[in-house]
């Protein structure tokens, strides 16, 4: 009966979800009032001037007052020369009627560079100069700022002049409006074409926006020079190369649930990280609009948007206009706030965002293995027979998922007690396979005075406000439902002690957390989120900070986890909203994707937009969430995603089961081969992750990044690099016969390990031997990776086995490659030093290991089983290994002459140890 009832309540649910969203739900520019005037803005006679008689410059930060000329209003300018090679611009009312909202917790260094000079000032224009000799110019009037590499001009903001900013004001009152229309209002009053509908009221599906604040959008251009290729602001289900607009709506930046979302369309997705990079042969260069307001963007090209004759006419005249991608920012509310990276190098932005906005915390290692979810696994019986499944095929897999079938009517922290009777039991027993598990928490709040969580919240008054100051009240899984304001700092840390063992029943050390629908996704809201009006805490509209709620959730659950083991363990939580920033907090799937091959195909595209963005680790959902995949796509979606960040399968409560034994013998076999060649790299993927915490440098990668001079691979979207060693090219399409692989690089030699064969860089080839288990992968001659065979059930039984090097010679017969490694979970990698880090490389025939860190110290059996090189040219005679005690020994060894295959047998020497192997 029971069963029943909670079936009909998601049912019930489901109905009013599938019926309530569809295109039509959701706004398009010219449904939206600020999108609408900013778009349109003609800026005529340009209107900003900086006033140079207010001009101060004190410590690479420069501050002016500006002013529109059209109707007097006084800005602030402050310009920064920040440490690292970064910029910054900011512009607000120099006296708003009230505070304009400034996005917080953010940025986390932004540092003055102290080496700076004024380089030249006259009456128009004002120079600096960075320690780089990299410089910005700011011209007067017409307002604009230049940014220049040497000698080299990248960006220019407000060079087209769109800057608009709609300044506070108060609501004119019925007469004032009527008045205006009838007559002409004072010359230094609002101008007439300052007042629009929609400015203090606007209306969409049904839903008033009160917009008590009236018109407050804020909006300017951003130009890349000599650029023709941009990246990043996701989330946006499209190409990695960003395409022009005037023909579609900008790429639209509001974190939105959108149900069976569309491909190659700029609609707003779940996140929205309003962040840029520009490409070109000489530089890489990166723009944060950091601004958590529905944003838009516009882009145009003066290269793409050429109809083909005239690029032949170009051609033919030898036309040398340089080439310029223009794009145009505009944001419901809030400030103008830039930060510019200027690189000049992919990695240097890479450090420089990082450093802004903070990397990618080092993952536990059993969160970047393999995850197995449904919605739902429906009870302690169902896990049981899951996690069976897995030993039985022999697939490995390190944790399994619980959706919100779990709990008690969709109250977060509790248990469905006749599904789940004794979690305890469950995870001591998921915990003896070495596996952990995942239990989702959203943060809408069943309105149920008797759920601890909502009667705790409702009388600590934490609730975010509707406009008229009553808790908000919308409709989510539970039902009605309200939503706590984790904007509010006393907020999130009440939310963090919910997930302590004591408060959190049921749960171990082992168990995880997954967030989910914090858009907000409200069943009922406009555009199926929160009124714009609602508050949070000191009266600030929900507006303001839309993008930026689903973050804050986030964080205040990573704070849960680390309060959880008294801050000793690295914790996990997977978001699907985010926005800048959000990488500090864990992982990021890309939605609710579906079972076609398009969708796979798109996986590609999005997570390695939001790698060039911050967001490193990122999944989509093996499968595709809703509808139902056969066992090719399955396949397939396996093998492409055990070469991406985080490796999910999920699927939506109506479809079939797809656990992967359910596809057939060939469908078990390729995808534990997939699901395999995951782990066996998983020390590579880990170094790649220890990396990016140091340097910001993401493990998935686009191809240019590594070969940024090669114009060919701007675009490319379809390969991609898993750090600088490993590039794959998955098999997106039905019944694939054959693929064609670019491989990069003039001088480079790249190696298939498996087939043994080798490709040279410059050359595309075609494989059209392809069958169903054909997966080109290959490693690139110059790199050393480490792998570990041996198949196991999880990553917790792999700790001690022993290594295996594969070297892979470039053309100067060399290599090198990193390896690091901890216990996996803990922060006594940087609290005790307890970590392995080390160098492997090869030349002049001799491989040495060297220690990167002489401070760590890990206790560890691992060992080097064996060592592989690929490129050897000549039959060694003998091989010597000489240990950290200076001890030679002869190894035996296996020479292909063929294949150039050089197979070395059991150094046997502990892997933390310097050691050589002297081939001859
Ligand atoms: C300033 O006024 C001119 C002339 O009416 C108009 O074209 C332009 O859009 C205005 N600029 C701004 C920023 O309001
Ligand atoms: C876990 O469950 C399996 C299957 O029911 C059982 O055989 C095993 O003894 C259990 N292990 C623990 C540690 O509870
Ligand atoms: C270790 O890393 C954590 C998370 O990044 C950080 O909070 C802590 O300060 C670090 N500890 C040390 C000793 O660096």
């Amino acid at each position: 009966m029971r069963l029943i009832f909670g079936t009909i309540l998601v049912l019930s649910c489901l109905v009013l979800y599938t019926q309530s969203v569809d295109r039509s739900k959701f706004k398009t520019c010219a449904q939206s009032g600020f999108c609408k005037r900013q778009r349109d803005h003609n800026p005529g006679l340009p209107a900003y001037k900086a006033n140079f008689d207010t001009l101060k410059v004190e410590n690479g930060h420069l501050s002016c007052e500006v002013v529109n000329t059209n109707n007097s209003v006084l800005f602030k300018l402050d310009l920064y020369l920040l440490k690292d090679n970064r910029f910054r611009f900011k512009l607000n009312e120099l006296q708003p009627l009230h505070p304009r909202y400034e996005v917080e917790g953010v940025v986390i260094d932004s540092l003055v560079e102290e080496k700076f000079q004024v380089v030249r000032k006259d009456s128009n224009q004002i120079e600096l100069k960075n320690g780089l000799n990299n410089r910005v110019v700011l011209y007067a009037y017409p307002l604009k700022a230049e940014f220049y590499i040497g000698d080299f001009l990248v960006t220019s903001f407000n060079s087209k002049n769109l800057l608009k900013f709609e300044h506070l004001r108060t609501k004119p009152s019925n007469n004032d409006v009527k008045q205006e229309e009838n007559a002409e209002a004072p010359a230094d009053q609002k101008p007439k074409d300052d007042e629009e509908p929609d400015m203090w009221e606007e209306g969409f599906n049904g839903h008033t926006d009160t917009k008590p604040n009236g018109p407050e959008s804020v909006g300017m251009d951003i130009n890349f020079h000599d650029f023709e290729h941009v990246y990043g602001i996701p989330q946006h289900a499209d190409k990695l190369a960003l395409r022009t607009t005037g023909s579609t709506d900008p790429y639209r930046l509001y974190n939105l649930d959108v149900f069976e979302f569309e491909t190659y369309n700029p609609m707003a997705l779940y996140g929205s990280i309003p962040y840029m990079l520009a490409h070109n042969k000489k530089f890489t260069i990166g723009v944060l609009w950091l601004n958590a307001a529905e944003t838009w963007v516009d882009i145009k090209s003066n290269k793409a948007d050429k109809s083909i004759f005239s690029k032949v006419a170009d051609f033919i005249s030898k036309s040398n206009e340089i080439p310029q991608v223009d794009t145009h920012w505009f944001s419901e509310s809030g400030i103008i706030d830039v930060y510019l990276m200027l690189g000049p190098k992919a990695t240097d932005v890479f450090r420089q965002y990082g450093q802004l906005t903070g990397n990618t915390p080092l993952p536990p290692l059993f969160s970047i293995a393999y995850h197995q979810c449904r919605w739902n696994y429906n009870d302690e019986d169902d896990v049981k027979n899951v996690n069976a499944g897995f030993e039985e095929h022999q697939i490995p897999m390190d944790v399994m998922w619980l959706d919100i079938e779990h709990t008690n009517d969709k109250r977060y922290f509790t248990w469905d007690s006749h599904k789940f009777p004794n979690p305890d039991k469950m995870m001591e027993n998921l915990s003896s396979f070495g596996r952990k598990l995942v239990t989702i928490v959203d943060p809408h709040i069943k309105s149920d005075p008797n759920y601890h969580v909502y009667s705790e919240a409702k009388e600590k008054n934490f609730f975010v406000k509707d406009k008229t100051g009553n808790n908000y009240d919308g409709w989510c899984w539970p039902g009605s439902s309200a939503w706590p304001d984790f904007l509010n700092e006393d907020v999130k840390n009440w939310w963090a002690s919910k997930f302590t063992l004591e408060n959190y029943k049921g749960t171990t050390l082992d168990t995880f957390t997954w967030n989910d629908m914090n858009e907000p996704s409200v069943f009922n809201g406009p555009e199926l989120t929160f009124q714009k009006d609602a508050l949070h805490l000191n009266g600030i509209e929900h507006r303001n900070v839309h993008n930026i709620y689903g973050q804050n959730f986030h964080k205040a659950t990573f704070r849960g986890h680390l309060l959880r083991s008294n801050g000793e363990r690295r914790p996990f939580v997977l978001t699907r909203s985010t926005f800048a920033g959000s990488q500090r907090y864990g992982a990021v799937w890309t939605g609710d994707n579906t079972a076609e091959w398009e969708h796979l195909k798109l996986s590609i595209p999005m997570c390695l937009t939001f790698s060039l963005t911050g967001m490193s680790f990122c999944g989509s959902d093996v499968g595709g969430f809703f509808k139902n995949p056969d066992a090719e796509l399955m396949i397939r979606w396996y093998q492409a995603a055990a070469y991406q960040p985080f490796f999910r399968s999920h699927a939506h409560i109506d479809t079939k089961r797809r656990e992967p034994w359910v596809f057939g013998d060939e469908a078990i076999n390729l995808i534990r081969d997939a699901v395999h060649s995951r782990y066996a790299l998983i020390y590579y993927w880990y170094t790649l992750f220890y990396q990016n915490e140091k340097f910001g440098k993401p493990p998935m990668l686009p191809l240019w990044v590594e070969f940024p001079e090669e114009t060919d691979l701007y675009d490319m979207d379809d390969q991609h690099m898993v750090g600088s060693a490993i590039m794959i090219k998955p098999i997106i399409t039905q019944g694939a016969t054959s693929v064609d692989v670019k491989f990069p690089g003039k001088n480079e030699v790249w190696y298939d390990v498996k087939s043994l064969r080798t490709y040279e860089g410059g050359s595309t080839t075609t494989f059209s031997d392809i069958t169903l288990s054909t997966v080109p992968v290959f490693q690139r001659g110059g790199t050393i990776v480490p792998y570990k065979f041996r198949l196991r059930r999880s990553t917790t039984q792999m700790a001690d086995d022993p290594f295996t090097l594969t070297v892979c010679l470039d053309t100067q017969n060399s290599a090198t490659g990193q390896l690091y490694f901890d216990d996996g979970f803990s922060y006594n990698y940087n609290k005790t030093n307890e970590f392995v880090y080390r160098e492997f490389s090869i030349s002049n025939n001799k491989l040495v290991s060297r220690n990167l860190s002489p401070e760590s110290q890990l206790k560890t059996f691992a060992w080097l089983e064996r060592v592989i090189i690929y490129g050897v040219k000549t039959q060694p005679k003998s091989i010597t290994l000489e240990n950290s005690e200076k001890q030679s020994t002869q190894l035996q060894f296996s020479y292909d002459s063929n294949s150039n295959v050089l197979l070395i047998r059991k150094p046997g020497v502990k892997i933390n140890t310097d050691w050589s192997i002297l081939i001859s």
